[in-house]
């Protein structure tokens, strides 16, 4: 028996791990400490009760032998109609029309980010921008794939552009972007797909924050932009949308025009899908359908209006530092530059000592992260002001 070599190439350990590494290390040694976290994007808000209710609902269906259910429609991959209708309505309402054997559901974004891998060779060259989110990476050096990087960076306001002189058959773009915060316009993602076109490339659209985007002028899917379904999968999760991040459900969308090599990749995917998955539970799905139900988009959009009062609290507080951040506005992340030419391991350090509050170190999403920190907004109010009263003491000193 041999391993797969290329996990040597991988860091010792994924970055969240490393950061509650530390964290749960300083509390130990400071047990009497009160540490806030605004560090991994995980939620605080509960479900929704709309969710709550349908799921509630769902078990009591599986309580009976007459509604009782077990593995999922296989027709579908596994995803129930009144699911798959939700999801078809939401993206009717952002202009996009979709077909139902188009839509994948999955237990969440970051699975299928590396997943979806499984259909493409791995002597595709791969496209990152740098920051980036590390799972997109740690997934294609498992499997061995060249990676390059888009340099993202204070001067773009980390929003790399293509670049024609560089070849690449698989880009990954994440927008709004985790960790930057920053959010593409529909005539930048053109570009985009553009480009990637003219490669025959393949795009992986992460839109895992897209409930958070208000400005009329950015994108919630790809496929708000012309010639798109010929050149991307999109990625979406109701982690953040609607608090799944303990649920586990999203979904993933293979349109019927993306071909490859003469292949339907929505082919492909269905049948990797089921060899390899067994759906999401019952339950699960019939909490995710009431989402986008009118009662249920009402109860996120008061949930998603919480953060973004957070995400104000922290961009306030910054902007009477004079700190430099992107994100924030579109965005759940706060991408602000470290102070006093910190990097962004010693910044962490003199937060969590002197101020007890955990970000996440920017150089931990790549080189061009280095002298660049991470908060998140999805914290409680009461820690996030704490936090932000705490961070303008220590740095007004
Ligand atoms: C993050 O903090 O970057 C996210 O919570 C990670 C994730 O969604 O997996």
């Amino acid at each position: 028996m041999k391993i797969n070599q290329c996990f040597l190439d991988l860091k010792d350990s994924y970055l969240f791990a490393t950061v509650g590494r530390k964290t749960a290390e300083y509390k130990k040694a400071h047990p009497d400490k009160d540490v806030i976290r605004l560090s991994i994007g995980d939620v605080t808000r509960p479900l929704a009760p709309a969710v709550i209710t349908a799921m509630k609902k769902a078990v009591e269906d599986m309580a009976s032998v007459t509604t009782f259910k077990g593995y999922g429609p296989d027709q579908t991959c596994y995803g129930y109609d009144a699911l798959l209708d939700s999801i078809l309505g939401s993206y009717s309402r952002k202009g996009v029309t979709l077909e139902k054997g188009e839509v994948f559901i999955s237990d969440g974004a970051k699975s299928d980010c590396g997943n979806i891998l499984d259909i493409l060779s791995k002597d595709n060259i791969v496209l990152l921008p740098d920051p980036v989110y590390p799972a997109y990476a740690d997934a294609n050096v498992m499997a061995g794939r060249k990676i390059i990087y888009a340099n993202a960076n204070e001067a773009n306001g980390f929003l790399p552009m293509p670049d024609k002189k560089v070849k690449a058959d698989i880009i990954y773009i994440c927008s709004p972007n985790n960790p930057t915060g920053a959010a593409y316009t529909r005539e930048q993602l053109k570009a985009w797909v553009d480009y990637a076109k003219s490669l025959g490339a393949l795009i992986l659209y992460d839109a895992a924050y897209e409930y958070f985007v208000t400005d009329s002028s950015l994108a919630r899917s790809i496929y708000e932009v012309e010639g798109a379904k010929e050149c991307a999968i999109e990625i979406c999760s109701y982690s953040k949308t609607a608090g799944f991040t303990g649920v586990r459900c999203g979904y993933t969308i293979v349109p019927y025009a993306l071909m490859r090599e003469g292949v339907s990749l929505n082919k492909l995917w269905a049948r990797r899908q089921s060899t390899k998955f067994n759906g999401v539970s019952y339950v699960t799905q019939m909490g995710a359908a009431a989402v986008f139900s009118e009662e249920g988009e009402r109860q996120i959009t008061e949930n998603i209006a919480y953060y973004r009062e957070n995400a104000k609290i922290i961009g306030d507080t910054l902007d009477e530092l004079g700190i430099w951040y992107t994100g924030g506005k579109n965005s759940p992340y706060i991408w602000l530059k470290c102070p006093n030419g910190m990097d962004s391991w010693a910044f962490f350090d003199y937060l969590l000592e002197e101020a007890n509050v955990v970000g996440t170190p920017g150089s931990g999403f790549g080189r061009n992260g280095e002298g660049f920190f991470r908060l998140t907004a999805f914290g409680t109010k009461e820690n996030t002001q704490e936090a932000c009263r705490r961070i303008s003491k220590l740095l007004k000193k």
